[in-house]
């Protein structure tokens, strides 16, 4: 269990630090590049960068691919702030390690959060490399990343979840996409905890609850998003098919590749959406 006032104290700390790194920090945007989002970096005009070694607190991650930077871009004057790189569960980590960086965002004045993330497909139709809007999560099977003292100067301790992804930003992607000639599934993504994927029986019953795809991020940090008052626009890669729907045994190799195939998309995407957005 983390301790209140020392953690508050650390992102305060991280938030400072960031801010006197990047002159001038006027972001409201983030972006978190999951999977097939890296070249989003170089497409955006960099201003400045931090690796997050440097910025005291951080958390360093563990996953190859996932450099653990944070850029100041823009896009057309817009500034943006993004991360590559996030923390996960399995890699160890306590759900206020996963969520720590979100804390520190909204320190720094974030208010609208873009997360990306590579997950197993569920729904009828979906191929791999197609991407999916989230319009719900499912997080029953993990524990909350709000368990423990609550930080009443981001939220209260019981939050709705009714609207945790914004509609109108959902109805924006979907207008954008359509615009872009690119296909976009809606769906409920579940989360579970990894490292392993599910099982072909866990599949089944993530579908019977409605889950159009699975994966092992995104909703810890969404949940505390939602506890910061974001507005939050969340992105799937589907790099697989979910065990079970796949013909193949699952393998981190597909799921990269097919990361790399929905690239061009998914970047092409989120950049015209974060042109719209205000
Ligand atoms: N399951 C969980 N996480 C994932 C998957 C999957 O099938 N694909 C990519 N991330």
């Amino acid at each position: 269990m983390f301790d209140k006032d020392s953690y508050l104290a650390s992102v305060e700390r991280a938030a400072f630090y960031i801010q006197s790194k990047f002159s001038g920090f006027d972001a409201e945007t983030a972006i978190v590049l999951g999977s097939g989002l890296g070249p989003f970096a170089d497409m955006a005009e960099r201003i400045s960068s931090l690796s997050y070694s440097d910025i005291p607190g951080f958390p360093v991650t563990t996953v190859i691919g996932h450099s653990g930077e944070l850029i100041y871009s823009q896009i057309e004057g817009k500034r943006i702030l993004l991360l590559s790189g996030r923390f996960h569960y399995y890699e160890g980590n306590d759900m206020s390690v996963c969520t720590y960086y979100v804390r520190v965002l909204s320190k720094l004045g974030i208010k609208n959060l873009i997360l990306t993330n590579a997950a197993g497909g569920i729904l009828d139709g979906m191929e791999p490399a197609d991407l999916m809007v989230i319009s719900d999560h499912i997080s029953l099977f993990c524990e909350s990343p709000l368990r423990g003292p609550n930080l009443d100067c981001f939220g209260d301790r019981f939050i709705d979840q009714s609207y945790v992804y914004d509609r109108e930003r959902i109805d924006l992607l979907k207008k954008t996409a359509s615009e872009l000639g690119i296909k976009l599934h809606e769906g409920i993504y579940c989360y579970t905890k990894g490292p392993q994927y599910e099982t072909p029986a866990e599949i089944r019953l993530i579908k019977a609850l409605g889950g159009g795809a699975v994966g092992m991020s995104t909703v810890p940090e969404a949940i505390v998003a939602s506890h910061c008052k974001m507005k939050i626009t969340a992105i799937s890669c589907i790099t697989n098919l979910a065990a079970g729907i796949s013909k193949t045994a699952l393998n981190h190799e597909e799921v990269l590749q097919n990361a790399a195939k929905a690239s061009s998309n998914s970047c092409k995407l989120v950049y015209e959406f974060v042109k719209k957005i205000d």
